[in-house]
C-alpha cells in the first residue's frame, strides 16, 4: 500500500503520495521518483498558472472550458476549478491508474462540481473534444511535442494554450539531434541558449497549429528551474503573420549574433564560422499588458499565494522584457571574452538609455540586459 500525506496548495486539499518516501541518496526529493506525479517545486509555476487563467478569462468575457489532460493527482485543474471565477468547467484526465485514483480521491476532498475527471489517453481525450475547450493546460513529463497537435485541435479560438516544458536540456542544445527530432529545428549553446530554446518550442507549436489553421502567440513565457513555461493565445487565420516572424539565428563564440528569415552562414567579421539555429520564434515573448496585469493579479489577488515574492519578481522582470528585443546579453559572458571583470547591471543600462537605445533586464539572467543598440555600442562597455 502506497504511504501518502496531505498537503494544501492555492485553495485546493490534497493527498498526494508521501513525499519524504522519495528522497535520492543526497537527500534531494526526486519527483519523477513519485509512481504518481506531484512536484510541490512546481507550486511557483502554477500559481503563475492560475493567475494567467483569471487574466485570460476576464479578458475573454465568457466562462471557461478548461482541458488539463496530463493531470497527474489532479492539483492544476483542480486549483483552476477553486481559484478562477466563471469557470464553466474543467475537465482533469490521467490514464494512470494510480493518478486516477488520487484524482478521484482529491476531487471529493475537494467537492467541485463543474470538474470531469477522466480517465483516458490523452490523444483519445483531446481528438474526441475537437474545438471544445478556451483553455488546455499540457503538463507533461519532458517534452509537450507529441500532444500538441491534438491538443490544438480540442481548443476552441479564441483560447490560450499554456504548457511545460522540462527537456531543457535538448533545447538549450546539450542534446542538438534530441531537439531537431522533437521540434524540428537546431538549438545553440551559447550564454542565451535557453532564450533559443524557448523561441524553439514556441515556433514548433506555431507550426503545428498551423497545419489546423490556428495562429498562437506569446502571451507570457518563462524559464524558471529545470522548466519552461509558455501561455500561447490562440486565434483562427493569421497563420502566415505568424510564420513571417520565424526564421534562424547565426551566431558566434565572439558574442556577436543576427537573425533573418533565412539561415545565413558564413564568416563573422571576427574571423570565425556562424553557427546556424532555427528555425525558431524571432517575435515578442509576452504580450507587455497580459503579462503586466497578471503581476497586477498576483500582487493585489493573490495575497494567499506562499511564493508570492519570487512570483512577482519574476513577472516583473517578464513585463519589462516581454517586448524587448530578441537575444538577452549577459554581462558576465561579455566580460570573460575580454577577460574583463564585469562592470555593473545598472551602469551598462544606464549608459545606453543615455545613448537613446532602449535597454532592460531579462529573467533570464541576473547580469543580462537587452537592448536595440548594435553591437559595437554594447562591445564599449567590455573593453579594458
Ligand atoms: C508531469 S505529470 C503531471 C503533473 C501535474 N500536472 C501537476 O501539476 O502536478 C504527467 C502526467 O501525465 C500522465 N500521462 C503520461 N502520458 C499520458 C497519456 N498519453 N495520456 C494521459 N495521461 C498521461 C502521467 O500519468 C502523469 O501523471
Ligand atoms: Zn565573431
Amino acid at each position: 500500500m502506497m504511504r501518502t500525506q496531505r498537503v494544501r496548495e492555492g485553495r485546493v486539499e490534497l493527498e498526494v503520495p508521501e513525499l519524504e518516501s522519495f528522497r535520492a541518496p543526497s537527500g534531494d526529493f526526486v519527483p519523477s521518483l513519485t509512481p504518481v506525479f506531484y512536484n510541490p517545486h512546481m507550486e511557483f509555476s502554477r500559481d503563475i498558472g492560475v493567475a494567467a487563467v483569471r487574466v485570460f478569462g476576464r479578458r475573454a468575457g465568457r466562462r471557461l472550458r478548461i482541458c488539463d489532460p496530463l493531470a497527474g493527482v489532479g492539483v492544476r485543474g483542480l486549483r483552476y476549478a477553486a481559484e478562477v471565477e466563471g469557470v464553466e468547467e474543467v475537465v482533469v484526465n490521467d490514464a494512470s491508474e494510480e493518478a486516477f485514483g488520487f484524482l478521484r480521491r482529491n476531487l471529493s476532498l475537494n467537492p467541485l462540481p463543474h470538474v470531469i475527471p477522466r480517465h483516458e489517453e490523452a490523444h483519445l481525450l483531446l481528438w474526441s473534444c475537437r474545438r471544445s475547450f478556451q483553455v488546455v493546460d499540457l503538463d507533461p513529463f519532458g517534452s509537450p511535442s507529441p500532444f500538441l497537435e491534438a491538443s490544438c485541435a480540442s481548443l476552441s479560438p479564441p483560447a490560450m494554450l499554456a504548457l511545460t516544458a522540462t527537456d531543457t536540456a535538448c533545447l538549450a542544445g546539450v542534446y542538438p539531434l534530441a531537439c531537431l527530432r522533437k521540434y524540428g529545428a537546431l538549438p545553440v549553446r551559447a550564454e542565451y541558449s535557453h532564450e533559443a530554446g524557448m523561441r524553439i518550442l514556441i515556433g514548433f507549436c506555431q507550426r503545428v497549429a498551423g497545419i489546423q489553421g490556428l495562429s498562437l502567440l506569446p502571451l507570457l513565457c518563462h524559464s524558471t528551474r529545470h522548466y519552461f513555461r509558455v501561455y500561447l493565445l490562440c486565434r483562427r487565420g493569421g497563420v502566415r503573420e505568424v510564420l513571417r516572424e520565424q526564421g534562424y539565428l547565426s551566431s558566434c563564440v565572439c558574442g556577436r549574433r543576427s537573425f533573418s528569415r533565412r539561415p545565413e552562414g558564413g564568416t563573422c567579421e571576427c574571423g570565425r564560422r556562424r553557427e546556424i539555429s532555427g528555425p525558431m520564434w524571432l517575435g515578442r515573448l509576452g504580450e507587455g499588458g497580459f503579462v503586466e496585469e497578471v503581476r497586477r493579479t498576483v500582487e493585489v489577488e493573490a495575497s494567499d499565494f506562499r511564493l508570492r515574492s519570487q512570483e512577482l519578481r519574476l513577472l516583473e522582470l517578464c513585463a519589462e522584457e516581454a517586448e524587448a528585443p530578441p537575444f538577452f546579453y549577459d554581462s558576465h559572458a561579455m566580460a570573460r571574452r575580454g577577460s574583463l571583470s564585469p562592470p555593473r547591471l545598472e551602469r551598462i543600462l544606464e549608459g545606453l538609455r543615455d545613448r537613446g537605445y532602449r535597454a532592460v533586464r531579462t529573467h533570464f539572467s541576473p547580469t543580462g540586459f537587452r537592448t536595440d543598440a548594435p553591437f559595437e555600442e554594447v562591445q564599449r562597455f567590455f573593453r579594458g
